[in-house]
């Protein structure tokens, strides 16, 4: 395990994903995180990383000196570097110039830090301090004008430090740098890998659950789904899963969720599928406000489960596929502050009946979620899908929902997305669906005015989903689709594109 230590920086994430590219198993710690739980953790590697404070201030974040003497190698980033020169009696200061963007770096290759690195190399800097004097018995590795000290190292005892970030994408030997850390530094064996992952948590979670009953809520998304296959390959039909079709799915989903997990699927588990559309358009009948609309829908998921979990009676185990950005995100693992608090329909009541929640993904990434379910042999199109809010539909219908309009919706966007699956773009955009507008507007139908609705198109592209752009699908395929739809889709005589990004848009309508 490499421990990375996290300062409050923007890309720590990024740290813990690129050590994980080496095949190396790494977890981000909080700085508060006492040094006897980690040295408990036998790390072969620790990392500093970046933070927005001043080391020097008062009560900047910092870490006891301890950490430098038990002999495992430490890795310094930015924030992380200037630390770690400051508490073993180096000088850090304001910079007289401060650096900002790509920047070429002197670096000794001689160094292990920099085996097979080129001698000039593009940084990314990101700083307003620097080290004016590096920690005595440190040598410098790394240095540009501005920037006397860029690397440092003490390879006795193998504590090196680096101003810039070899994290992200713009520092362009970052990975290599990385790499040679934790191979040709920390030792690690790089053989860590999702297969070792799948068959260790099979193993840990017979052992945890023993003979006893396990309950799951399905969403049909690619973390419950791999979640719940984890779980039946583990311990077969001691578990249930429920899934909810609360009528706000896309096309067909119901059934393909079904067709994978249902009695006619390849899992040997129980698996429930609450038919409860009625219930939920009931509830939502006449209702036009987005936030009550969510909240409707929210509370409604939680009211099927229970009844459907109480029909089971108690259970020992409720599994959650919570992954590793919300333990981050929710500032659980590391310093980074909370940004994301959509709810998801799959947070789950308390007042079930269970012992213990189990949360077989809580340290992997998205991507790994995805490998690990191909694995497991899940299907592509399930393993592969593109984020799908909790509340369905019903977000992306403009003002009240009624069944007609959800038939309209799903029909509309199941042509779009096939047309641009078709076209080769769906692998190029991030997310892509169709809206219903509350538009009704004039049209003409062979000889017959038409007074319809209008379907909004939306693609973007994005990294985070927290900005994102429109993506600017070529107008064959939006013409293509567009005359689909107006064929093809009653009560639809008009089709939009959306050409705003996020912000000030949001992705999706509501
Ligand atoms: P917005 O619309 O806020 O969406 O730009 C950003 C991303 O989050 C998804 N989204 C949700 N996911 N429950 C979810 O699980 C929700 O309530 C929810 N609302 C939005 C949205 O699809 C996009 O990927």
């Amino acid at each position: 395990t490499v421990v990375v230590l996290d300062f409050g920086g923007q890309y720590n994430q990024l740290i813990a994903r690129r050590v994980r590219e080496c095949n190396v198993y790494c977890e981000i710690y909080s700085y508060k995180t006492d040094i006897e739980k980690i040295k408990a953790m036998q790390p072969k590697g620790i990392i500093f990383t970046g933070g927005p404070n001043s080391c020097y201030t008062a009560d900047a974040p910092t870490y006891t000196k301890e950490i430098f003497e038990l002999g495992v190698p430490v890795l310094g980033i930015c924030y992380g570097a200037q630390l770690m020169m400051h508490l073993l009696g180096g000088k850090v200061e304001k910079a007289p110039v401060r650096e900002y963007g790509k920047i070429e770096v002197n670096v000794d290759t001689a160094s292990r830090l920099f085996t097979d690195v080129s001698p000039k190399t593009i940084c990314w800097m990101s700083h307003n301090d620097y080290i004016s004097k590096q920690a005595p018995g440190f040598e410098i590795c790394g240095w540009t004008n501005d920037c006397p000290v860029a690397a440092v190292q003490n390879v006795e005892k193998g504590l090196y430090a680096l101003q810039f970030h070899p994290e992200v994408l713009h520092t362009k030997e970052g990975r290599k740098m990385l790499s040679n850390f934790v191979y040709n530094i920390c030792g690690c064996s790089g053989d860590w890998k999702i297969d070792s992952f799948v068959e260790e948590s099979i193993k840990n979670i017979r052992e945890k659950v023993g003979n006893g009953k396990v309950l799951c809520a399905l969403s049909g998304g690619v973390d419950s789904s791999v979640a719940a296959v984890l779980l039946s390959k583990a311990v077969g039909n001691q578990l249930t899963c429920v899934f909810v079709d609360h009528g706000l799915l896309r096309k067909n989903e119901g059934d393909e969720v079904e067709a994978v997990f249902g009695p006619e699927g390849p899992y040997n588990l129980n698996f429930i599928r609450v038919n409860a559309q009625e219930r939920f358009y009931e509830k939502l009948k006449g209702v036009e406000e987005p936030e009550r609309k969510r909240k409707i829908i929210g509370e409604e998921f939680i009211r099927v489960f229970e009844e459907e979990a109480k029909k089971i009676g108690a259970v020992d185990f409720l599994v959650q596929g919570t992954i590793y950005p919300d333990v981050v995100e929710s500032g659980v693992g590391g310093e980074s502050t909370v940004i994301k608090s959509h709810h998801n329909v799959g947070g789950l009541p308390d007042c079930v009946d269970f012992k213990e929640i189990i949360e077989p993904l809580r340290n992997l990434f998205k991507d790994e979620v995805r490998k690990a379910g191909l694995e497991l042999g899940i299907p592509d199109y399930l393993v592969y899908r593109q984020p799908f809010p909790g509340p369905g539909l019903g977000i992306r219908i403009i003002g009240d929902i009624t069944p007609e309009k959800v038939k309209m919706v799903q029909d509309a966007d199941a042509i779009w997305r096939e047309e641009i699956a078709n076209a080769g773009w769906d692998k190029k955009v991030n997310q892509y669906f169709a809206a219903l507008t509350n538009m009704r507007s004039v049209g003409v139908m062979g000889d017959e005015r038409t007074y319809d609705y209008a379907v909004a198109l939306r693609a973007v592209t994005t990294t985070d989903f927290m900005t994102a752009e429109f993506a600017e699908i070529p107008w064959e395929i939006i013409g293509k689709t567009t005359s689909r739809i107006v064929n093809e889709v009653k009560n639809v005589n008009r089709v939009l594109y959306d050409c705003t990004g996020k912000p000030p848009a949001t992705i999706e309508f509501e």
